[in-house]
């Protein structure tokens, strides 16, 4: 086993990054025989220190695209990151729409923090607002890429050869992407919060799980802080409790459902 590790640092709300970070992280680390360390940032608790890293470390920085960006809910703890000269590779995986420029800004993020950015790529999960787009991602194909990245990168990594990557995108990155309905008016349901069904026990699960600790553990009924639209509380409810029925909101699910139908494939650079 060598000296070197290799982080899995990801944000999921709903599951589909934490499943391209981890088998990333996965089949590097058995190609380096190294060890793995996880640093999962999706709630709260994951995010009250800083992340340090080590010269020889690889981090893999997995996060959702959020309208075109980095999810600026995580800009502050990004902001903290203590590279001290590790690799990083920063991925990003969004619902088949676009991911705009939230690749180059991960990888500035990650940059001004002391990492050396050695690779990065964008992958497709299924789009958090929806049960249509995106459906089955990640799949077979997607996983081989994730197999194809990481093959290159540990080649790379045992050439020594720690290059810096250039990837696509501006940074810093102009405005965020502006969701718009069918006349070309912009559609604004930044202040939408998810409402509770009948079928509501009160577990309180969807309280341990939102990324931002908004919904009341005592009464989850109650949505007392920043809701971001991840949907964590909306499909990880088992008993199917939580939904969304802003308006502005299902205009633009129903509008991505429509037009962001053609299949992406991953980019992979390296
Ligand atoms: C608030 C919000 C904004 C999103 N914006 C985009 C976007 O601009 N482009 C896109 O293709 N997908 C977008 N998505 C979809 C997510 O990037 C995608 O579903 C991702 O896989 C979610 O990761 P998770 O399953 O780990 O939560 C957005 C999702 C949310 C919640």
């Amino acid at each position: 086993m060598s000296e070197r590790r290799v982080w899995c640092m990801f944000f999921s709300a709903t599951g589909g990054v934490k499943k391209i970070a981890t088998q990333l992280t996965r089949a590097m680390c058995e190609k380096l025989e190294c060890d793995r360390r996880t640093l999962d940032i999706s709630t709260p608790a994951g995010r009250e220190k800083p992340p340090v890293f080590a010269a020889d470390d690889i981090v893999i920085c997995a996060l959702p695209v959020y309208a075109g960006r980095v999810p600026n809910v995580l800009l502050p703890y990004l902001r903290t990151i203590q590279g001290n000269g590790a690799w990083a590779v920063p991925v990003v995986v969004y619902g088949n729409r676009a991911y705009d420029n939230a690749l180059r800004e991960l990888q500035g993020l990650l940059e001004e923090g002391g990492c050396t950015c050695i690779g990065g790529a964008a992958f497709i999960a299924q789009h958090s607002f929806s049960d249509t787009l995106a459906a089955g991602r990640p799949d077979i194909t997607d996983v081989n890429a994730v197999s194809t990245f990481s093959y290159q990168l540990c080649a790379k990594i045992l050439d020594n050869d720690f290059s810096p990557v250039t990837l696509p995108g501006v940074y810093p990155p102009p405005a965020y992407y502006q969701p718009r309905d069918e006349k070309g008016e912009a559609l604004d349901f930044l202040k939408a919060k998810p409402r509770t069904g009948p079928g509501c026990n009160g577990c309180g699960f969807c309280a341990d799980v939102c990324p931002t600790g908004a919904i009341d553990h005592n009464d989850p009924t109650s949505v007392t802080g920043v809701c971001i639209k991840c949907n964590a509380c909306v499909k990880r409810c088992v008993r199917h409790a939580k939904f969304f029925d802003d308006p502005a909101y299902l205009t633009h699910k129903k509008l991505l459902e429509e037009t962001c139908t053609e299949r992406k494939e991953p980019e992979l650079f390296w």
